[in-house]
């Protein structure tokens, strides 16, 4: 098994979700969550964007212990300064700066040739080593660069001590087989790669964040990127709990580990979720309400038989209690007779029959039939003898 490490941005990329604010005690309260959680680096944020994120920074980089701290800083100095002064106080500070490497990036928005970005990111990597033992250098829009120049940049960013190199999909625009490509590509010709950690860092906005950052895993990503949730900017960014459980889930596919603690899935994102106001989706995978709830009659006859006919994952692998099922108007008898009984109710084949009949005609008006509505039910039944 090949230990790849864990970087949480929910803090800082994942803050960027529009409409999302956090304070610095909010902020707080997620970062001792995600150390419990055991994620190995934290981005907690941007200290040079504002006065209340530099505060913000620096709370968690004097309170966290067990997960190193990283805040994010443009390619200039006085960003690594102020970087700086949030940061110096944590167990093993650590500065993320980035520079666009894309054409796209270069031109328009950087107006910059390839030669001076080139400039920029060896003087402000070897600025930044000055201060900071741990400097990771990520080359903004990298999945729409050109190979060879990224080779070029990459070696002399690790010429300048940079520790990590981060190849992001920045807009979310790359493909699993191209993205792991580029993984192959840097691995194999850039000098001194495996001095350094290599990372991925994938958006959402071709619902393919998650599989790119498993390729990239595959072609030699030794650390990754990503949110609670997979929230971010536009679409999100790679749900880390996906990635934590394919990876156990499917290690006989995926011979990778990480440090996670897979039973604080549920209890970090709950946090995140209650935290940023943004609600999980019901579908969401292995978060999602629904995500351990079976509503047809033929997958509840399965699962109250053998819970993995229709569960690859256990509910208390992500520190959910138990399975749901629901009762709907596809449920069958075996799940109506299971939840009576739970109910306390046993009842006659004959009463059985009854609340079936009154339990599928209430389902014609009602999508979900809750516990009171079965109560009603019974008790109706009960009264009747
Ligand atoms: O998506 C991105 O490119 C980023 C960088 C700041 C690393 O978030
Ligand atoms: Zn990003």
């Amino acid at each position: 098994m090949r230990l790849i490490k864990v970087f949480d941005t929910t803090l800082r990329d994942g803050e960027q979700s529009p409409g999302v604010n956090l304070n610095q005690l909010e902020k707080l309260e997620i970062a001792k969550q995600l150390e419990r959680f055991g994620v190995d680096i934290m981005e907690a944020g941007f200290p040079a964007s504002s006065h209340g994120d530099f505060e913000g920074v620096r709370n968690i980089a004097r309170t966290i212990k067990n997960s190193s701290v990283t805040g994010l800083a443009r390619a200039t100095k006085s960003d690594i300064d102020i970087a700086w002064d949030a940061l110096k106080d944590a167990a093993e500070p650590r500065l993320h700066i980035f520079l666009a490497t894309s054409p796209i990036h270069m031109t328009y928005k950087l107006k910059k040739t390839p030669e001076q970005v080139m400039e920029t990111a060896v003087n402000m990597v070897a600025y930044a080593r000055k201060k900071f033992p741990q400097v990771e250098w990520s080359a903004e829009d990298a999945s729409r660069s050109d190979k060879d120049f990224l080779v070029k940049v990459i070696e002399k960013v690790i010429d300048a001590g940079a520790t990590v190199i981060n190849l992001p999909d920045t807009v979310g625009y790359t493909t699993p087989e191209e993205y792991g490509i580029l993984f192959r590509y840097i691995k194999e010709n850039v000098r001194n790669i495996d001095k350094v950690a290599l990372s991925a860092h994938c958006h959402d906005d071709l619902g393919m964040a998650v599989a790119n950052t498993i390729a990239a895993i595959e072609n030699g990503a030794t650390q990754i990127e990503g949110t609670i949730n997979g929230i971010g900017e536009r679409a999100g960014n790679a749900a880390l709990e996906e990635i934590a459980v394919a990876l156990n889930i499917r290690n006989d596919k995926y011979p990778y580990t990480t440090n996670l603690i897979l039973k604080e899935i549920k209890r970090t994102s709950d946090l995140v979720s209650r935290l940023t106001g943004m609600a999980v989706p019901a579908n969401k995978a292995v978060v999602g309400r629904n995500a351990f709830a079976h509503e047809s009659g033929i997958h509840q006859d399965g699962v109250l038989k053998n819970a993995s006919t229709y569960e690859i994952i256990t509910p208390e692998l992500v520190g959910i209690q138990s399975n749901n099922l629901v009762l709907g108007k596809h449920s069958g008898r075996h799940a109506f007779k299971d939840k009576i009984e739970q109910l306390g109710f046993t009842l006659s084949n004959e009463q059985l029959l009854e609340a079936f009949q009154a339990f599928k005609q209430l389902t014609d008006r009602k999508k979900e039939v809750t516990d009171d509505d079965l109560f009603t039910i019974l008790t109706d039944i009960q009264t009747d003898l």
